[in-house]
């Protein structure tokens, strides 16, 4: 068989924009440091009154349907990944498909659907089960259509509120892609851990700076358990490193540790080691404590030299492009990063085919994962029919008020009446509920 992977992508915004630096934080009684230099992000993405995790789901899946002149009948399995789903029963995927079979002649009957939870590596976990029920052979020369979709909203002035975000991924995944293909080979680390989480609720419990550290914790695993099976890491084999991106400044310290831990003991830390000497060992101190101080002052040199900084420039600057701008997709994030990086590639006029990712996933509760992609030639041809810059450009702007009125329109306990910010066209939207509670949609012309 040949590579299984990635043979498309689509994304597509909240049409909503909040600027951080110039709208929230003033208004929040913050420096807009913050959030510029602190968290890396510019804006927020939100969802107008008639978009929600369906209607971004079903129109990134459209739009990517059409580009690849795809009916149902292509189609074999719809998963969609979320951490915001409003119904425990009826998955998102049955509501994206029936809003796709408004505009198509033929329907998904045939398609295996579900909805994958684990926070926000939901998404990387779909596009494993797809590649796995294509390896297994069970997919009739058909192929999955997996979406990560979310509206990442917080509490009203839970300190997460700096880190909303909304937005949908579409991705097709198919033998001989287009794109780039998965390594068999993943690494995983894993833990019951109580970083973040939705108990019964819509906005999230989050213990912010735990998060973090769970987040660096079982990251540090996954490499290690993928380098188990891959053989040693080393940086120059890899063109990028997209990460899971709450926020750039996380992405910041990742790939700090990652780096630090995947040098260790290669030619790069001898390099190194005549600047800012070598890497603290444990056995070398007393205390944890005095090594972890150690290692942290380690670190912070390690990100000022120039051999570093070359290298956060070309694998990782290139990834967060987008994300500067929208914010956190949760379950989408870590496919944002992927598409943004090969975008700038393509804008830099950087040859990417046959080039190696390793790409970096994260939920909290708490879960990270690892595995290599192999860019296909066909990449430059996809990343170049993205439209992104284009919807993030034409987002509406919000006001202060026009933000808290957004906010209280999305939350599922509050009673609203406000007038959408921008007009549909051509695309699927929220169209008031069912006789069972269920939400309805139709397709505007
Ligand atoms: N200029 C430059 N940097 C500034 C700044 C300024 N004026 N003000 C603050 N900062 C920096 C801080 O030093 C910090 O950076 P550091 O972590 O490298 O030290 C960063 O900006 C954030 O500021 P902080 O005060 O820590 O923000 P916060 O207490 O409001 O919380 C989160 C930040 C990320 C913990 C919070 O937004 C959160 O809970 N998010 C949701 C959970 C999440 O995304 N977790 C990530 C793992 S999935």
């Amino acid at each position: 068989m040949t590579g299984v992977g990635i043979d498309a992508i689509e994304i597509r915004t909240g049409k909503l924009k909040l600027d951080l630096a110039e709208t929230f934080a003033p208004a929040q009684g913050e420096d807009p440091g913050k959030y510029t230099k602190g968290l890396g992000l510019h804006a927020s993405s939100f969802p107008d009154v008639y978009e929600d995790i369906v209607t971004m789901a079903a129109n990134a899946a459209h739009r990517l349907m059409e580009r690849k002149g795809l009916t149902p009948d292509d189609i074999g399995r719809i998963d969609v990944a979320t951490e915001s789903a409003f119904d425990n029963s009826k998955p998102v995927s049955t509501y994206v498909a029936g809003c796709l079979e408004e505009v198509y002649d033929d329907d998904f009957h045939h398609a295996n659907k579900g909805e994958r939870k684990f926070a926000c590596i939901a998404g990387t976990q779909s596009l494993d089960d797809a590649f796995n029920w294509i390896r297994a052979g069970r997919n009739r020369g058909r192929a999955a259509l997996v979406i990560a979709t979310d509206t990442a909203l917080y509490a009203r002035d839970d300190p997460g509120e700096a880190t909303q975000g909304a937005g949908a991924v579409a991705m097709l995944v198919d033998e001989d892609p287009d794109l780039v293909t998965f390594s068999t080979e993943q690494g995983f680390g894993s833990a019951d851990e109580t970083d973040f989480l939705k108990p019964n609720q819509q906005f999230p419990s989050v213990d912010g700076k735990r998060s973090v550290n769970v987040y660096l914790a079982r990251m540090r695993e996954a490499l290690d358990d993928f380098a188990a099976q891959a053989g040693d890491l080393h940086p120059d084999d890899y063109a990028m490193v997209p990460f899971h991106t709450p926020f750039p400044g996380m992405v910041r310290k990742a790939a700090a540790l990652g780096y630090r831990h995947i040098v260790r003991d290669t030619d790069v830390e001898l390099a190194l080691a005549e600047e800012i000497g070598r890497q603290p060992r444990p056995e070398e101190f007393k205390t944890r404590e005095q090594y972890f101080d150690a290692m942290e002052e380690y670190t912070d040199e390690l990100t000022e030299t120039e051999r570093y900084g070359d290298w956060y420039a070309d694998s990782i600057e290139p990834t967060l492009s987008i994300a500067r701008e929208v914010g956190n997709w949760y379950t989408g994030s870590v496919h944002v990063a992927r598409a943004a990086g090969l975008k700038r590639s393509l804008e830099e006029g950087r040859e990417m085919a046959g080039e190696q990712l390793l790409v970096a996933s994260y939920g909290s509760g708490a879960q990270a994962e690892v595995h290599s992609e192999t860019v296909q030639p066909g990449w430059r041809e996809e990343i170049e029919a993205l439209n992104v810059d284009e919807q993030i450009d034409d987002r509406y702007e919000l006001s202060f008020e026009e933000y808290e009125q957004i906010h209280d329109v999305h939350n599922h306990d509050t009673e609203t009446d406000v007038e959408e910010f921008t007009a549909p066209d051509g695309e699927f939207v929220f169209d008031g509920w069912g006789r069972m509670g269920e939400r309805k949609y139709r397709y505007v012309r």
